[in-house]
């Protein structure tokens, strides 16, 4: 097991160009981070991965993406206009403000040390904002707080057009804005995130342990594929009392993260709470009845997915006394699926080889099949670089390849190389990932 500190985490995303503070040049917005060229690919392919495997592997399943802003009557149905709040203190010696449930068990003012609190007040959480010029009351509008709320406003629309039979799932991958008393931790907690979430309508008589139970295999067989480190999740049965107001049972599934052990995402049974409230039926065409629809609901925050899978990919090591660090990302996440090389940088007939290997690689699907191209510096520095990006195999381009059509491959694990013809390397690719 690896154990990264959030420094080395914070360094290497900043350095690499993975994720950096936001409108940094003009002293940055508090929390507010931005994910680069490598950050963007890698938060991609996450996205990707869970849309293949929760939408597109299943015939259960329907893809949505609903408008950010919806109509606030939405969120009054749901309880979070009146509920979705966190209760605010204030310290009363410097004035900074807390989430009162996250004062440290010696309920000491994690600024200045004191101990005198203002009574704890209920603070909304969901970010306002007003619709057209008029800042008034009528106007206001929030941006979502949740992606799941869309899922059910739009759930007579799927039933109208597809006729789905229960159980079935809709999902959705977007962002969700909560004005966090105490956001932190890198991109652990922010107040503008992505979430990709499902809700999984289910008969109302049926047993929905057994669909609770599935999903949970389903969320962490996903978990395993994008390399979250198993020795490093929890499962917490969320005790009755601290459910949240729509929720009937709910796991915590925890990540032993480098500042501590907390909630990477969610399952939960949400009754018939939402259709209720939003008052939708699903009509049974076998037993010519109206139902209300059961709903589990899975959730996963991207950024919290990202990070959990850097905390579980980085990796020191020492390669004839100089330190090596490199993230053991699975090829179908990696920012890069390989690199190729030229051996030198200062001979077009080996950067010319070298161009025509990564097109080849590349296929005719470039997006989908991206590789690196380096020829700056030794190739033990190359390397380097790729490594810690994680990229799983670089090809290099070398004399011999104009005599053979032969490269060398190198394994970022083992840093082994061997010598496989061009034709094949593609191959070679498309088996690694299929592993
Ligand atoms: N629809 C249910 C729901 O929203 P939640 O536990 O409040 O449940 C689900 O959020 C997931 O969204 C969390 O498990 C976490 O991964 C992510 N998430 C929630 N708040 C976040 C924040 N402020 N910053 C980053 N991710 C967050």
């Amino acid at each position: 097991m690896n154990n990264v500190s959030m420094d080395q985490l914070i360094s290497l995303c900043k350095r690499r160009g993975f994720i950096f503070p936001g409108s940094e040049i003009y002293g940055g917005l508090a929390n507010a981070w931005d994910f680069g060229p490598l950050g963007v690919a890698l938060k991609n392919n996450i996205k990707r991965s869970w849309w293949q495997t929760f939408v597109e592997e299943r015939d259960d399943m329907y893809g949505l993406d609903a408008a950010l802003l919806m109509n606030r009557k939405v969120w009054q149905a749901s309880g979070h206009e009146s509920t979705f709040s966190d209760p605010l203190i204030e310290c009363k010696n410097c004035h900074e403000r807390f989430r009162e449930d996250q004062l440290p068990p010696e309920k000491k003012c994690p600024s200045c040390g004191k101990q005198e609190f203002t009574q704890p007040q209920q603070f909304n959480l969901m970010l306002k904002t007003f619709l057209g010029p008029a800042e008034e009351d009528a106007n206001i509008v929030y941006f979502r707080p949740e992606t799941a709320q869309a899922m059910f406003v739009d759930f007579k629309q799927i039933v109208d057009t597809y006729s789905p039979k229960l159980p079935f799932g809709i999902a959705q991958i977007g962002k969700a804005f909560r004005n966090e008393i105490t956001p932190g931790n890198f991109i652990f907690r922010t107040r503008e995130f992505e979430q990709m979430e499902i809700e999984y309508f289910i008969k109302p008589g049926d047993d929905w342990n057994v669909y609770f139970e599935q999903w949970l295999a389903a969320m962490k067989a996903w978990m395993k594929k994008i390399g979250i480190d198993q020795n490093k999740t929890h499962d917490l049965e969320v005790p009755k009392e601290e459910l949240a107001h729509y929720s009937k049972r709910t796991i915590d599934i925890e990540f032993d993260f480098p500042f501590g052990r907390k909630e990477l995402y969610g399952l939960a049974y949400r009754g018939d709470f939402d259709l209720t409230n939003h008052k939708q039926e699903y009509f049974n065409e076998e037993t010519k009845e109206r139902v209300v629809p059961h709903v589990i609901e899975p959730s996963f925050g991207v950024e919290r997915s990202v990070l959990a899978v850097l905390a579980s990919a980085y990796q020191e090591d020492e390669i004839e006394g100089e330190k090596r660090t490199w993230l053991n990302l699975p090829m179908r996440i990696a920012p890069y699926r390989a690199a190729v090389f030229p051996l030198l940088s200062n001979k077009p007939e080996l950067i010319e080889k070298a161009q025509e290997v990564r097109k080849e690689l590349q296929g005719a699907w470039p997006g989908f099949f991206p590789i690196a191209f380096d020829k700056s510096g030794n190739i033990g520095k190359r390397y380097r670089r790729q490594d810690e990006i994680g990229t799983p195999y670089c090809f290099t381009v070398d004399f011999q390849t104009l005599q053979d059509n032969t490269i060398t491959v190198r394994d970022r694990n083992t840093m082994k190389q061997e010598r496989i013809v061009i034709a094949e390397a593609r191959k070679f690719l498309e088996e690694k990932l299929r592993e």
